[in-house]
């Protein structure tokens, strides 16, 4: 496993539209591995493949930081309500924005077997679904954020 180089919001791979995945491969795998160490060492919720440079449809995703879901070419067949909350980016550190998501929704991926699966969200779950899943399409929540985007304000006890 390695952690992986985050692309920058300017990096034109964020602007692109990913790929299906077809099948697992050792390579692909590896990629996943990587993809959650590299979430994690970021203390990041999420992380779509285009943020490392690779544009296959494969998201990570662990709201809990004990619970990580895989999904590879995932879709969204249901959504519900609204929550209006800050949403950062990996590929933007130290900013965040409020932006206006749904508040539940469902989603139907396949797992690291290529097994379909459905995964329900809501609050924050269902907003890093909708995040991570506009990734694939090339889209970044700058384009949905209500004003201006802040600053991530961290405190002493974080920096330390
Ligand atoms: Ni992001």
């Amino acid at each position: 496993m390695a952690i992986r180089n985050i692309r920058e919001f300017g990096d034109e791979v964020l602007n692109k539209k990913c790929k299906e995945v077809t099948e697992m491969t050792p390579r692909t795998k590896e990629l996943i591995e990587d993809m959650l160490e590299t979430m994690y060492e970021a203390n990041g919720v999420g992380l779509a493949a285009p943020q490392v440079g690779i544009l296959k449809r494969i998201v990570v995703i662990d709201v809990t930081g004990e619970d990580p879901y895989i999904l590879i070419n995932p879709r969204i067949v249901e959504s519900s309500g609204e929550q209006t909350g800050s949403e950062g980016c990996l590929s933007l550190p130290g900013k965040s924005g409020i932006v206006t998501r749904p508040d539940y929704v469902k989603a139907v991926a396949l797992d690291v077997n290529m097994k379909p699966f459905e995964l329900e969200g809501t609050e924050l779950l269902a907003r890093a679904i909708c995040h991570e899943l506009d990734h694939l399409e090339g889209h970044l929540y700058v384009e949905k954020v209500e004003g201006e985007l802040q600053d991530v304000v961290y405190s002493e006890e974080d920096s330390e």
